[in-house]
């Protein structure tokens, strides 16, 4: 047994989660990255011939979120992609994901036009990082649809799924000699769930029936675009391709909550990542069932979860060469109790599957109160998704830290970073195999509806100067010595993570 696995060994048989090793080190092919994404860091929203897409025009056709924290600047990495390259080479980063705005690809929406401006701004970045020896990581989705594209009905439109194929052919086509990881789609239930409850763009109130079809039509375009690349590029490219999804530890609050909270993983992840990940696809079954009775009792003709065809099944399913993971937090799940004020879905709790979300006593808080820190979920997590479907490959596609002070010493980030970690560490010696973790986020940048009050960055950015300077914050220098030694633990500046 080498001495990694020694160390793991003696504390899973100690009973803990959560022990703190001294001595381990993330293997040589272990890839540390940070993320970001169009929309919260590009700005330059009508520069050139780019398109409008749902943010901006949420932002600009709303009195009430016509404030400055709109993306029309955001963080400026149109014009100031040279420093955010600079940035990444200063953590040490093997990998950056960013992702590709669509309307600034493709002004219209549509393939037949393809923008100059937007090729020539992500070719600079792309071969940018490149030459520093950094891996682009791109997301072909993260939130920002062609507004031209949501007046046709947006993911509700069973046609989305051939524009986004035409979309990510582009992206293939033009990239993919450089581009070896791709994300086709971040979060489809951070723009399903949300953008139909009016939280999010589109801000469109849809009832119980639009987040399920865009649920649907998210699937569908994933799997179209994994398959373009599967046929088309990997024989030549040799690339990964899979989507990112959002999923936080839940655990019941108590034994007689398991079974609700097992519904409540099929409703939170299930429905966007069974019928791609598990062995026979499909709708998870149990929620399935679960959407069918309740449509029927609330006198609705057909489920709210869209049926798929034994076509569609055969071809969502397996359409992944690994699992991408956005991780945060944990949370505690319980049976709603009769009568009581259910909290709003996806932060506090479901009416429609009658759940509260809580947080255990014994975790941190980062200060708002549907964010507790609670590492062990991570690696507890990571074994579920290995029990679950047996995935290959696991990359956290984002991690990351709310910090409601903006101030430069971060000794909280540093800390949740290095606790996390830690576990991705304890999950690999477990023999899973975890190959990346990407930071959210390099920078601060536009927190969606939440705006520029609270900082997610490894570098601070100050909104209020032109230049938009950025700022390394002491997670900064840490995680640039944990990418250089490899290693969490080791005096950093006197601050002693030790
Ligand atoms: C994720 C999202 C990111 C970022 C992050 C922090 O859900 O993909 O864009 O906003 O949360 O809240």
């Amino acid at each position: 047994m080498d001495s990694v696995r020694l160390a793991v060994f003696s504390i899973l048989i100690s009973g803990s989660w959560c022990s703190v090793t001294k001595d381990l080190k993330f293997p040589e092919w272990f890839k540390f990255g940070a993320a970001t994404a169009a929309y919260q860091v590009e700005g330059g929203w009508n520069s050139s011939d780019k398109g409008e897409n749902t943010w901006d025009r949420l932002f600009h056709s709303n009195p009430e979120f016509s404030s400055q924290d709109n993306g029309d600047v955001a963080c400026d990495s149109y014009h100031l992609w040279r420093r955010d390259i600079e940035m990444a080479e200063e953590l040490g980063l093997d990998i950056y994901r960013f992702s590709l705005s669509w309307a600034r690809l493709l002004p219209n929406g549509f393939a037949n036009k393809i923008s100059e401006d937007g090729k020539r701004y992500y070719n600079n970045l792309i071969d940018g990082l490149l030459e520093k020896g950094i891996e682009p990581v791109v997301t072909l989705y993260h939130f920002d649809l062609p507004q031209i594209l949501q007046d046709l009905g947006g993911w509700a439109n069973p046609l989305i799924s051939d524009w986004f194929a035409d979309y990510a052919r582009v992206a293939f086509t033009l990239f993919g000699d450089r581009v070896k990881t791709w994300l086709t789609i971040n979060e489809p239930l951070g723009f399903c769930d949300t953008g139909y409850s009016k939280q999010q763009a589109p801000y469109i109130d849809g009832e119980v029936i639009a987040k399920y079809l865009c649920n649907k039509y998210t699937l569908i375009s994933h799997a179209k675009a994994w398959r373009i690349y599967d046929e088309e590029f990997r024989p030549r490219y040799h690339g990964k391709v899979s989507l990112a999804t959002i999923f936080n530890w839940y655990e019941p609050a108590t034994p007689e909550d398991k079974e609700i909270t097992d519904l409540m993983r099929e409703y939170w992840e299930g429905r966007f990542a069974y019928p791609i990940f598990s062995k026979e696809g499909g709708w998870p079954p149990t929620l399935e069932k679960f959407m069918a009775d309740k449509s029927k009792q609330e006198g609705y003709s057909r489920s709210r979860l869209p049926p798929l065809t034994a076509e569609e099944i055969e071809l969502i399913r397996g359409t992944y060469d690994f699992y991408g993971l956005n991780h945060y937090l944990s949370r505690r799940i319980r049976k709603a109790r009769p009568g009581e004020k259910i909290g709003t879905w996806p932060l506090y709790g479901s009416d429609e599957i009658n759940i509260q979300m809580e947080s255990d006593p014994s975790w941190e808080t980062t200060g708002l109160d549907w964010f507790p820190i609670n590492p062990a979920g991570l690696r507890k997590q990571l074994h579920w998704l290995n029990q679950t479907y047996g995935v290959n490959e696991v990359m956290i596609t984002e991690n990351g830290y709310l910090d409601l002070d903006k101030h430069l010493d971060d000794t909280a980030r540093i800390k949740y970073m290095r606790d996390y970690l830690e576990q991705i560490q304890l999950a690999i010696a477990d023999g899973i195999n975890v190959t990346a973790y990407m930071a959210w986020s390099l920078m601060d940048n536009l927190e969606w509806l939440g705006g520029y009050g609270a900082s997610f960055g490894l570098y601070q950015v100050d909104f209020t100067d032109d230049n938009r300077t950025r700022t390394p914050r002491e997670s900064a220098r840490y995680y640039s010595r944990v990418t250089r030694t490899r290693s969490l633990h080791h005096d950093h500046e006197g601050l002693n993570y030790v």
